[in-house]
């Protein structure tokens, strides 16, 4: 990496087309604007905290610690992205030992589906199926940003972005829609193999 490279990178979009849809025009913007801004502000906050100055850390206000809230903001903007682009591109159909683990842990597929798509509603930013190391199961959590709504030490399995900017442009107010087509275009096979290297399933 060049000297004055930026710490974190934009990942390329991982697919050409989804189906059911979710437009090309979507996946662009949603890509290159949204998703690469968190990027940027990642490396841009990261690069002022290093001349910030630590004396004036105040609990009220501080230029300091604006950067430092920010910061969990804009990196998980870039990691639940990242995790998300990288889901989707496959063909819907359920595979491998990550869907084994959902029925035990929630007593079935469709009984995980009925809850994820429950929270996908009522959530304002996130839905996230994670693997919790503290008790060992999967749960359903919702964020309605970024930086809110994560459990720490737990690991996402796989996430669905319910802000508007991943639906309106196709879809308008019909979340139901989006969501309908977002599970045509999951892809269970990467969802399997990302569990793996992030220990959610055993190898
Ligand atoms: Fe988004």
């Amino acid at each position: 990496m060049a000297e004055n490279a930026p710490v974190h990178q934009v990942k390329p979009l991982p697919f050409a087309l989804l189906g059911g849809g979710i437009s090309d025009k979507t996946n662009q913007i949603h890509h290159n604007k949204l998703y690469a801004g968190y990027v940027n502000k990642r490396n841009e906050i990261e690069a002022a905290l290093k001349t910030s100055d630590k004396t004036k850390a105040n609990a009220t206000y501080s230029a300091f610690g604006e950067l430092k809230r920010q910061e969990s903001f804009a990196a998980n903007g870039m990691i639940l992205h990242e995790i998300f682009f990288g889901i989707l591109g496959g063909d819907g159909k359920p595979s491998g030992r990550i869907v084994d683990m959902i029925a035990k842990d929630f007593g079935s597929f469709d009984a995980w589906k009925e809850d994820f798509l429950a929270c996908a509603m009522t959530a304002r930013g996130w839905v996230v199926l994670a693997y919790d190391h503290s008790d060992g199961r999967l749960h359903n959590y919702v964020g309605d940003a970024h930086n809110q709504g994560g459990i720490w030490g737990a690991v996402p399995v796989l996430n669905c972005d319910v802000y508007e900017h991943a639906y309106f442009i196709d879809f308008g107010s019909d979340r139901k829609a989006y969501l309908e087509a977002y599970f045509k275009n999951i892809d269970w096979k990467a969802i399997d193999e990302m569990a793996k290297t992030t220990g959610a399933v055993k190898k």
